[in-house]
C-alpha cells in the first residue's frame, strides 16, 4: 500500500493549480450514455474515480477511452447490450448509481447494485428509487440489486420533490427524464455548480431543460439525443482545499496563487467565513491569492447544501480551527456522522471533541507529527494539511482514499515549497492463528 510522508515546517509558497472537477466529471460521463454515438469530455481528472466508472460503463457495452495526459476521455455509446452495473464496481464508488438513471434514459431497464454504505454512514439512495417510480418506473430489489424497467420501454415522466435536496438523486432523475415521453418536474433540486454544468451538457445534446441552478427543474423529454464534446468544470473542493491549505501553511504575510479554479463555485458561506477568520482573499478571475494572517481567528461554520459551505470542506477546516487562537465548531447539517478524521486530528494533537454532528475545536495548541490513517478521501487530505503544519514527520497511511479525488496531490504540494513524498508500505496483519489439533 502507498503512504504520504509530509515532514512539516516549511511553509507553502504556491502556486497551485485547480484540476478538472470529479463530482462533474462523473455525471459528464453518465450523460455520454444517453446518445448513440461518441462523446467526448475535456479537462477530466486522473482519478481513482474516473477510472472506476470508466470500467463501470463498459460492462454496459459501451468503449470508454482515456487519455490521462491529455485530460481527455471519450465514451463511445454506440452500442448498450447489458444494462447492468455489478456490485463488485459499485461499492467501490456510490457515484456509480448513476447508471441507474442513465440506463433508464437510455434503454428503459436498469440492474444496479445498491451502494451499501460508506465510511461515515448508511447514505441511502431511496429518493433516486421513489424519484424513478414516480417517473413511471417498476422497480424491485433483488439480492440487493435495484431492478428497474419502464413499461413500453420509455420512462413516462412525473414529478417528484427530493426531502432533503440531494445531488446524487437530482442527477440521476435528470438522466431518467431527459428522454422520458411526456414532461417532468423535480423540487427541492440540488443547485450544486457539479449539477448545473451537468444539464448544461444535457441542453447541449439536445434536452430540453429548464430552471438549472434553482430549486424546481422542468424537463420536457424528447426522443433522441446527440453526441457532445464538454468542458469539465474546475474542482471547487479541491480549489477550496488548496485555500484552506494556504490560509493554514502559507507563510504570515506572503500571497500563495490558487490557479484556474472558479470561485463563483465555492459558495459565499465559505468566502464570508474564510475572511471571517483574517485570512487576506483577493478574488481575481483565474487567480485568486491567499495570504495567510499572523493569527487565525477561530470562526464556526455549519454546512449545508449550495450555495452553503460544503460538506466536502469541513475536515479540511477543521484543521484550520485548530490552528486558530480560541475555540469555534464545525456543524455538518448535511451527514451526521462525517468526523473520522477527528480521532486522527487528535493523534496529531488537535484538541477537539465531537458531539452528534457538531465537533468543537479549540485552537492553538502545537501540532506534532504522527502516523495517521486515511479513511475517506476529505479525512485524507485534512491529514495532508494538518502534517503540513506540524513539527516532525506524519505519514498519512493508506492514502489510496486520497487518490481517488485528488490527482498529483504529493507533485502540486512539492513544487510549493512542501516536503512530500510518497512511500511503499506493508500494513501489518495479524497472524493466522495456528490451525487446531482434531483429534
Ligand atoms: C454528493 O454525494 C457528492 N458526491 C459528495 O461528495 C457530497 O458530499 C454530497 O453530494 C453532498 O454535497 C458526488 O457528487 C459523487 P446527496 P451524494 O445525495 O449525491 C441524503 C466527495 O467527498 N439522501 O446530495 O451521494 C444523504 O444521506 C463526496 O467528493 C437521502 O436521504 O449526496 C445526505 O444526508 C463525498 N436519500 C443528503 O441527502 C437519498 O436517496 C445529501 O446527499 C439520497 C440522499
Amino acid at each position: 500500500m502507498d503512504k504520504l510522508v509530509v515532514n512539516g515546517g516549511s511553509p507553502l509558497d504556491g502556486p497551485l493549480t485547480v484540476g478538472g472537477s470529479k463530482n462533474t466529471a462523473l455525471p459528464l460521463m453518465a450523460a455520454a450514455l444517453l446518445a448513440d454515438g461518441t462523446s467526448r469530455i475535456t479537462n477530466v481528472p486522473d482519478l481513482r474515480d474516473v477510472r472506476t466508472f470508466s470500467n463501470v460503463i463498459r460492462v454496459a457495452g459501451p468503449t470508454v477511452t482515456f487519455d490521462p495526459g491529455a485530460h481527455t476521455l471519450s465514451v463511445d455509446a454506440s452500442t448498450i447490450d447489458h444494462p447492468v452495473a455489478p456490485y463488485d464496481l459499485v461499492k467501490k464508488m456510490r457515484a456509480s448509481f448513476y447508471m441507474l438513471g442513465a440506463l433508464m434514459g437510455r434503454c428503459g431497464e436498469a440492474k444496479v447494485s445498491l451502494p451499501g454504505g460508506c465510511a461515515w454512514g448508511p447514505r441511502p439512495v431511496d429518493l433516486h428509487i421513489d424519484g424513478m417510480k414516480a417517473f413511471g418506473a417498476d422497480v424491485e430489489l433483488e439480492e440487493g440489486y435495484v431492478v428497474a424497467s419502464a413499461p413500453g420501454g420509455r420512462l413516462e415522466g412525473g414529478s417528484f420533490r427530493l426531502e432533503p435536496s440531494s445531488v446524487g438523486a437530482t442527477i440521476n432523475l435528470l438522466l431518467g427524464a431527459v428522454r422520458a415521453e411526456g414532461p417532468s418536474r423535480i423540487e427541492n433540486a440540488a443547485m450544486e455548480p457539479d449539477v448545473v454544468a451537468f444539464g448544461e451538457a444535457l441542453q447541449d445534446m439536445g434536452a430540453q431543460i429548464d430552471g438549472l441552478g434553482t430549486r424546481t427543474i422542468e424537463i420536457q423529454g424528447v426522443d433522441q439525443l446527440s453526441p457532445t464534446t464538454a468542458r469539465n468544470t474546475p474542482d471547487r473542493i479541491e480549489m477550496g482545499t488548496f485555500m484552506l491549505m494556504a490560509a493554514t501553511a502559507g507563510a504570515p504575510g506572503d500571497p500563495v496563487e490558487v490557479r484556474d479554479g472558479a470561485h463563483e463555485h465555492l459558495g459565499q458561506d465559505f468566502k464570508d467565513w474564510l475572511g471571517q477568520t483574517g485570512v487576506d482573499v483577493e478574488y481575481g478571475d483565474d487567480v485568486v491569492t491567499v495570504t495567510r494572517p499572523d493569527e487565525l481567528r477561530p470562526v464556526s461554520i455549519e454546512t449545508a447544501p449550495y450555495p452553503g459551505f460544503a460538506t466536502d470542506l469541513q475536515a479540511q477546516w477543521t484543521v484550520l480551527l485548530g490552528l486558530a487562537n480560541g475555540t469555534a465548531t464545525v456543524t455538518d447539517t448535511i451527514y451526521d456522522d462525517r468526523f473520522k478524521h477527528v480521532p486522527e486530528l487528535q493523534r496529531l494533537g488537535v484538541d477537539i471533541s465531537v458531539d452528534g454532528n457538531t465537533a468543537t475545536v479549540h485552537g492553538g495548541q502545537p501540532l506534532r507529527g504522527a502516523q495517521v490513517m486515511s479513511t475517506d478521501l476529505r479525512a485524507s487530505v485534512s491529514l495532508v494539511m494538518a502534517g503540513m503544519v506540524a513539527e516532525g514527520t506524519t505519514h498519512v497511511l493508506r492514502v489510496y482514499h486520497l487518490d481517488r479525488g485528488y490527482e498529483d496531490l504529493e507533485e502540486k504540494l512539492r513544487a510549493a515549497g512542501i516536503d512530500i513524498h510518497r512511500e511503499e508500505y506493508e500494513e501489518f496483519q495479524e497472524p493466522e492463528p495456528e490451525p487446531e489439533e482434531i483429534a
